[in-house]
């Protein structure tokens, strides 16, 4: 096993030699959509920001960090020009731009004017994203208003209607009972589909759960990280790009899983040191790391509960050995009653971090010390 370089990165926007809801959205098949550009747009819109539940409080904080974003209300607020900048927010599901409507049904929006603005806002949107196909998310989609809704909005805007629309609209009632909102995806495809992966495996972690794990952590200049069980090495990606560490290394025993983390990271331009070696036998000395992050396996996709039996004891035995004195530990994982059990044998002492809900999971992330 390889140490920990200690070199650190020039940063985390320097390019570098080249070297999966929680689990991860399909990638997409046809080739990625360019940036979303609306020119000359200067107006001040509304958005919303899609979560996961459980990283609502990740996501607003994240946003509270966005300059110029105003009248901030929980996920819903004011943000002047073109929304760019907005789709760089890394917690977050997708983006939303919103606009309501004063009448009482949705029948109200195929009057004339109604229906003009709201071709008019769907436009602008699909415009700037690039979406080839767009579908309509409402209570009532079978209704007839509803279909006509959809036919009339496809022939206004040239867009074919799919169950898989790549331009999401949601029409919902205004929360005062007093009108109908229409909100429509900025993105074609969600913001947690990323750039950066080019492969993916079962089991893999959505990569907005591991942005918002290393948020929670901490992001420290003078971190040794250590992902082991790295998987297609989606802690290791989000990390790389967050900002600078001292070191960061991860460790699969699945040597298709080491070349694929191999294969994100290249693809998102970041140096990471990735080796095939067993994670309880790593051969490094004692306090190598000073944050250990690790998805362990969940007993469904990758692993079984009887494995999981032995690992999880030995896990946090091994990594209690590799952790520096003020070192932090996270896991994340769905074995909640195992880990807990291992958790209160072992030397460990922490806190609950969050709870997040996802693709009919649930996993617990915890953050550790040495007690
Ligand atoms: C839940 S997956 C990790 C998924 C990863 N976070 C991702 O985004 O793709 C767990 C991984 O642990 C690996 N693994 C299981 N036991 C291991 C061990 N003792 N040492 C190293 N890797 C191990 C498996 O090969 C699998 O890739």
């Amino acid at each position: 096993m390889p140490r920990p370089k200690t070199a650190r990165p020039k940063s985390a926007g320097t390019r570098t030699r080249p070297a999966h809801p929680a689990k991860v959205p399909q990638a997409p098949q046809r080739g990625r959509p360019g940036p979303v550009r609306f020119k000359h747009d200067t107006r001040a819109h509304e958005y919303e920001l899609e979560v996961l539940p459980g990283l609502e409080d990740v996501a607003a904080a994240e946003l509270a960090a966005v300059p110029q974003a105003r009248d901030i209300r929980g996920l819903r607020f004011w943000y002047p020009g073109s929304p760019e900048r907005l789709l760089r927010l890394r917690s977050v599901a997708a983006v939303y731009r919103l606009r309501r409507w004063d009448v009482p049904r949705p029948r109200g929006l195929l009057g004339h004017q109604q229906f003009e603005e709201l071709a008019e806002f769907v436009r602008a949107v699909q415009q700037a994203g690039g979406h080839t196909s767009f579908r309509i998310s409402a209570a009532g989609r079978e209704s007839d208003v509803l279909q006509r809704l959809t036919q009339d909005l496809s022939a206004a805007l040239g867009l074919p209607y799919s169950e898989e629309g790549e331009l999401v609209l949601r029409l919902r009632p205004a929360a005062d009972g007093t009108g109908w909102e229409v909100l429509a995806r900025l993105t074609p495809r969600p913001l947690s589909v990323r750039e950066w992966r080019v492969c993916n495996r079962a089991g893999g972690l959505n990569a907005s759960v591991a942005h918002a794990l290393h948020r929670l952590a901490g992001v420290r200049a003078e971190d040794r990280i250590f992902n082991p069980m790295c998987g297609s090495g989606t802690l290791l990606v989000e990390r790389a790009l967050m900002g600078p560490y001292e070191a960061m290394v991860g460790v699969d025993t699945d040597p298709d899983a080491v070349a694929c983390a191999r294969a994100n990271l290249a693809a998102a331009r970041r140096d990471v040191e990735v080796a095939q070696v067993d994670a309880l036998h790593t051969g490094l000395p004692d306090r190598s790391f000073d944050l250990i992050m690790a998805d362990l396996p969940w007993g469904d996709a990758v692993g079984d509960h009887a494995s999981n039996a032995e690992l999880y004891p030995a896990f946090l035995h091994e990594m209690y050995r590799l952790c520096s004195r003020s070192g932090r530990l996270v896991v994340l994982t769905h074995e909640l009653r195992l880990f807990e059990r291992a958790l209160a044998e072992s030397r460990w002492e922490g806190y609950e971090l969050l709870q997040v809900y996802s693709g009919g999971h649930h996993p617990k992330a915890y953050l550790l010390r040495r007690g």
